[in-house]
């Protein structure tokens, strides 16, 4: 079984294909996988501007598709299915990626899977690791902090989920705050090296409190009052306030993940999304006890290949999706059973 997978949901425009056997165990084979990254094009705006990259995600993905398939040495006719991003994210780009898998599922009779980006990455792990359903995920990334029971494709109960922002947003903020470049998490996760992770008292909101949800605007603004504040002759403050940071991030979620733990207990917990790339983090969540499995760091964030993989587990259930299917801006991941049924 092979499908193509389409990414356009924020700014990287990606196209993969994956191979697995039909049935429903995990572990695929990756044939293709090509990113193309906007940085460039957000880069003087100092963040996405979701019209430049509808129109990039437009100008790319053509090419995209035909080095995927050559890459996999495959034609169109060689596919079993094309799925895309149908949501959530800048729709835009999902309108971009959309209208490409249906064209070519229209011309070649292929099935067409919308995939919800959620899905995508709550799935990723078993593209490369053998995990089994169900399992505890912790969901981090730019626009997402949820803690989820995943026991199959579209089969989520959400156990909690961020008040205000996403941890990712939060890595952004703290390194545009410093000067350190965008993407902000790698950029963080190496400043944060070497550094005095205690120097710096910064709040760990929900910490401790019951249940399983999260917040980081109270830590935001924490960080900016530091950031004002910081010594100008100090020349480890960046380095000690990066660590300082990232060990309260981690202390808040690996005591989101105990709660979520004792409330649905499980001897498997994944980390997925881009902010799951952090090797801080992931070194932290492994003391929780329980077996912590993480796709490798390429594919934490945005790829197609988690599109392609999300596509096969629906394929192998029959759970494709209409031509009609309209591109949502907006898609809750506990709704996915639902809308694809
Ligand atoms: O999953 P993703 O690529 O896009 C969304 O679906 O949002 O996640 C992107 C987020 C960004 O906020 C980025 O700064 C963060 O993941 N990220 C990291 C790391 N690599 C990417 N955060 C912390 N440490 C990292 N190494
Ligand atoms: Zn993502």
């Amino acid at each position: 079984m092979r499908v193509l997978g389409i990414e356009t949901s924020c700014d990287e425009t990606a196209v993969a294909v994956v191979e697995a056997p039909p049935g429903d165990a995990p572990v695929g084979r990756i044939l293709a996988n090509v990113v193309y990254s906007q940085l460039t094009e957000h880069r003087r705006f100092g963040g996405v501007v979701p019209e430049i990259a509808a129109r990039a995600h437009l100008e790319r993905i053509d090419g995209l598709v035909a080095e995927a398939l050559a890459e996999s040495d495959l034609e169109l006719g060689d596919l079993d299915g094309i799925a895309a991003t149908g949501g959530p994210g800048l729709i835009g780009g999902v309108m971009v990626g959309v209208m490409t898998a249906k064209a070519m599922a229209f011309a070649r009779e292929k099935p067409f899977l919308a995939i919800n980006h959620l899905e995508g990455h709550a799935l990723s792990v078993r593209l490369t690791e053998p995990v089994m359903f169900p399992y505890l995920l912790l969901l981090v990334s730019g626009g997402h902090c949820q803690l989820l029971t995943v026991r199959g494709p579209g089969d989520f109960t959400r156990l909690g989920t961020t008040i205000d922002d996403a941890v990712g947003e939060c890595f952004d903020k703290t390194a545009k705050l410093l000067g350190l470049g965008s993407p902000g998490g790698p950029a963080v996760e190496q400043a944060a090296k070497g550094g005095d992770e205690k120097r710096f008292a910064l709040p760990r909101p929900m910490w401790r409190k019951p249940g399983c949800d999260f917040s980081f605007s109270g830590l935001k603004t924490a960080v900016r009052q530091t950031v004002e504040k910081l010594p100008g002759d100090d020349a480890r403050a960046v380095t000690d306030l990066c660590a300082s940071f990232q060990r309260t991030v981690a202390d808040v979620l690996v005591d989101r993940c105990s709660n979520a733990l004792t409330m649905s207990p499980n001897d498997t917990l994944v980390v997925a999304g881009g902010v799951a790339a952090n090797l801080y983090l992931r070194g932290r969540l492994e003391g929780l006890g329980v077996r912590l499995v993480a796709p490798p760091v390429t594919l934490c964030t945005d790829n197609g290949a988690m599109i392609a993989w999300a596509g096969i587990e629906r394929l192998r259930l029959g759970m494709t999706d209409g031509l009609d299917f309209a591109p949502r801006p907006r898609w809750p991941l506990e709704t996915a059973r639902v809308m694809a049924t």
